[in-house]
């Protein structure tokens, strides 16, 4: 993986910023092309195509680009590079469309429409895909998408298999490359997600797969690692001996939004927990890497998810608490309950909400509780993981007997991107009063560019062939062991009675006893 350090950017302006600059030499891949399976799906639109407009705008994508999309709609060319602005004019990141960079673009857009289980719609795909390295120069190198129902990507995976797409493909003058990348949910469970990763890895080595997490696409997200690794000064209190605890939370306003059929078999807890939460759980809490590859990295996260056990049934009933949202109202508007959610079982028993204390068995974290909060209809959005040190060893001031504010450091992964230090100081005048203040650092304020997506990034990095950002195949199997057990324990007991929290609340009551119960508090948010 590349890494580019910049300088504060106070005077500069995104034209001339040298990151940008020293990004789009250093980060453009080989002419490719791109095919999506489930183009016409609501990802591809919001998210997808944007991000690869971004990426031409940005003069990062290769020359002659392509990208073919693959569905069931009886749609041609034209109309999918139709559909394709509309989602530029809607979800991108900047608008209004360039004609130019469009001009371009469109050109290397096609469709082949083809059920997913028919080998017809492969040979097409074959046959479009040798034109356009004819035509466009795109060499043979292919970066699938796997944006479709997960019910679909055995059969995918197989045909693409059968069809010879899944190998690298030979020519003559250079050694093309073939990669996948595969979108969440991987798997239900740990059962499902391991025979996931043997379909796929029947047809593709492990080398070509990429597993993604958008979390990980977040500039904030990769800046955990730059925080931790790129200074002295944090790494030596990181751990056991200074940090009390730490706290992770998610939260989001918005309700299923239409995806009650995903969402009702899903619940947060495989919608956020195992992934997300458990990919920053693991940056924020591995040891130093050996080195800033992907391997490196990788190998450090999994240890972290080995050293959190599964836990055991008496153990979820203790230290896990599910949430169901009810009617209430989100920014003074009423919203409704989940159970009345556009196609959501009317007597769900799914989760919207979960909080859970998790400890880390190894030399740095034993005995830190680390405790996580993730929710659907929450008062607000915002994503932070806060690390809580323990107090001085002795108290010199202040005698009222009040305990002073503990030491917090917040890293804001969304929104107002920043870091920021929470201690005490003295309120100036003749006693000595002490009041807690922060120092503060903003995304926004210090480098004055907007982040790019997390899928722009991704999406590039998969291009690339730099898998750091994408989660392995041991990785994601061990997050699967720690959340099956959960949702295991959880099937053997009664489940709440839901709906425990009013949407626009900070979830049921049991979410504050549980940490409460160790004499500590949620931070306010
Ligand atoms: C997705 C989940 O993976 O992440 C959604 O499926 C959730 O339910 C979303 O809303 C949150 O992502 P972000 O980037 O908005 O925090």
């Amino acid at each position: 993986m590349t890494l580019t350090v910049n300088t504060p950017a106070t005077t500069q302006t995104p034209a001339m910023n040298p990151l940008r600059k020293g990004l789009r030499m250093e980060r453009t891949p080989q002419p490719c092309v791109m095919v999506i399976f489930g183009a016409t799906g609501d990802l591809t639109h919001r998210k997808l195509i944007p991000a690869l407009y971004n990426l031409a705008l940005e003069h990062l994508l290769p020359e002659g680009f392509s990208m073919v999309g693959f569905a069931r709609r009886p749609w041609d060319d034209k109309v999918f590079q139709e559909t394709a602005l509309e989602s530029v004019n809607k979800f991108s990141r900047r608008r209004p469309v360039q004609p130019s960079v469009w001009e371009q673009f469109v050109k290397g857009i096609r469709y082949v429409s083809s059920d997913f289980n028919n080998p017809e719609g492969y040979k097409k795909l074959a046959e479009t895909l040798d034109a356009i390295d004819k035509e466009r120069g795109t060499q043979g190198n292919r970066l699938f998408y796997l944006s479709t129902n997960p019910s679909d990507y055995e059969t995918i995976v197989e045909n693409l298999g059968q069809a010879g797409l899944a190998k690298p493909q030979s020519s003559s003058t250079t050694e093309a490359w073939t990669r996948i990348i595969v979108e969440k949910p991987f798997g239900h469970d740990l059962k499902t997600a391991q025979e996931l990763n043997d379909v796929i890895g029947r047809a593709f080595r492990e080398n070509q797969i990429y597993r993604i997490d958008h979390y990980l696409g977040k500039e904030t997200v990769q800046n955990l690692l730059v925080f931790r690794f790129a200074n002295g000064i944090f790494e030596p209190i990181w751990n056991r001996q200074y940090v009390d605890h730490i706290q992770m939370v998610v939260s989001e306003e918005l309700g299923v939004e239409g995806r009650g059929p995903y969402y009702d078999t899903s619940g947060t807890i495989r919608d956020m927990v195992q992934n997300h939460m458990m990919q920053l759980l693991s940056l924020v809490c591995m040891e130093p890497p050996i080195n800033y590859e992907a391997n490196a990295i990788r190998d450090e996260k999994t240890k972290v998810l080995r050293a959190i056990k599964p836990l055991d049934s008496d153990e979820v009933v203790e230290r896990t608490v599910r949430g169901q949202y009810g009617p209430g109202t989100i920014f003074g508007k009423p919203v409704p309950g989940y159970r009345q959610e556009e196609r959501v079982d009317p007597n769900s028993i799914t989760d919207t909400f979960v909080a859970m204390k998790l400890f880390i068995d190894n030399w740095r974290w034993a005995g830190v509780p680390i405790y996580l909060r993730t929710g659907k209809r929450l008062p607000k959005r915002t994503s932070e993981i806060s690390l809580q040190f323990k107090p001085a060893p002795q108290q010199l001031f202040g005698s009222s007997g009040v305990p002073l504010e503990p030491n917090v450091l917040v890293l804001q992964i969304q929104p107002n991107e920043g870091i920021s230090l929470k201690f005490g100081a003295k309120v100036p005048g003749q006693t000595m009063n002490i009041r807690p203040v922060t120092m503060d650092f903003r995304f926004g304020q210090s480098f004055g560019v907007a982040a790019a997506d997390a899928y722009e990034r991704l999406i590039l990095d998969a291009m690339l062939g730099d898998s750091t950002l994408f989660a392995r195949r041991d990785e994601v199997e061990q997050a699967w062991a720690i959340v099956t057990s959960i949702i295991d324990g959880w099937k053997l007991h009664m489940p709440p009675a839901f709906p425990n929290y009013e949407a626009g609340t900070w979830g049921p009551k049991e979410a504050d006893e549980l940490i409460e119960r160790d004499g500590r508090q949620w931070r306010r948010l």
